[in-house]
């Protein structure tokens, strides 16, 4: 097992007070995010109304992609949740999700990289360079919520591993624990659920590893301690309480493209003109609203990912 940045050297760097402090666990660590944003309550808000202050812990950059859009309420998007390992209701994964052990969260990277092995979130996450950003997150069920993420570029993860040339897509697992996991009692879909993404997808800079919302540490229901948000792709492509990153030659099956194939593509990009799912995808919901909203082309990121797909007929890879 080979370590690329222990939890000393990270714990050093959050605490430089006493020495005692280097050997806080990171549930404690994680206590002081989710103070940190009781302390700043009374900083700047985002808009009118929004019971929401940006924590000065770690966060080092914020950025806003969701234009003058209203942010979702806390509590929307912590109990109106997908999360089939804890149950198909919108309410089970926060009802069981609390059940959801994540430290330590060892993670497994195999495949085609210099370094693989077993690895601790703190060997993957970099808690000091934090980002806040804010994305649209589209959901294939035609529904949408904009949700103030907190995490790391993806991009920057995985270059630590070092992908050889033979890595042309990489590979994501969540944990598959009937102990913790309700859900997986049915069989609803192929367990463990896995995704995957087409390298060059993996590092464009929108691709987001999240680690917390609203300036707190993840709940179990949001995926945590880790998942992924790739904005410009239905909700499903986002994996929670990732344990597994697997490089590898070949496109890889995903989860949902086992259990329906017409309907789930691997590419998934949010696309109005598209509808091969039950749901139409023109319009959608935002969480909240009484009325239906346009939905946009790669969810409205299609000036920053539109460059990935030139060439390539959409309507055939769906
Ligand atoms: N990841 C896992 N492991 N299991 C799931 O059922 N659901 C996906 C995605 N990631 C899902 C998952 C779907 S369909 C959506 S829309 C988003 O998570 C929802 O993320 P949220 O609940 O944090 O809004």
């Amino acid at each position: 097992m080979m370590l690329l940045k222990n939890r000393k050297s990270w714990h050093i760097a959050e605490n430089q007070v006493t020495p005692e402090r280097l050997y806080l666990s990171r549930r404690q660590i994680m206590q002081g995010f989710g103070l940190g944003l009781g302390a700043a309550l009374a900083g700047p808000l985002f808009r009118a109304g929004a019971a929401y202050a940006l924590p000065n812990f770690g966060i080092a950059k914020k950025t806003n992609y969701a234009g003058d859009e209203e942010l979702n309420s806390y509590k929307d998007i912590t109990s109106y949740n997908n999360f089939y390992e804890f149950g198909v209701e919108k309410s089970d994964p926060a009802k069981y999700a609390h059940a959801l052990i994540t430290d330590p969260w060892p993670v497994e990277v195999t495949g085609h990289a210099e370094r693989t092995g077993t690895y601790s979130l703190e060997d993957l996450i970099d808690f000091n360079a934090l980002e806040e950003r804010i994305y649209r997150l589209r959901c294939v069920e035609a529904w949408s919520m904009v949700i103030p993420w907190v995490g790391v570029p993806l991009a920057g993860i995985l270059k630590k591993f070092e992908p050889t040339s033979k890595a042309k897509f990489v590979r994501f697992e969540t944990l598959a624990n009937r102990a913790q996991m309700p859900g997986l009692r049915s069989r609803v879909l192929d367990w463990p659920y896995r995704e995957g993404l087409r390298m060059d997808e993996a590092m464009h800079p929108l691709a987001f590893m999240a680690v917390g919302l609203y300036g707190k540490p993840l709940l179990g229901q949001n995926g945590a301690p880790m998942r992924l948000v790739v904005p410009w792709k239905y909700g499903f492509k986002s994996i929670k309480s990732i344990v597994s990153i697997n490089f590898v030659e070949n496109q890889p099956q995903t989860s949902w493209e086992m259990q329906n194939p017409s309907w789930y593509g691997f590419y998934s990009n949010v696309n109005p003109n598209v509808s091969r799912q039950r749901w139409s995808q023109g319009r959608e919901r935002r969480i909240g609203d009484f009325f239906k909203r346009k939905t946009l082309m790669f969810n409205g990121y299609g000036d920053q990912v539109a460059s990935l797909y030139a060439g390539m007929d959409l309507a055939k890879y769906f």
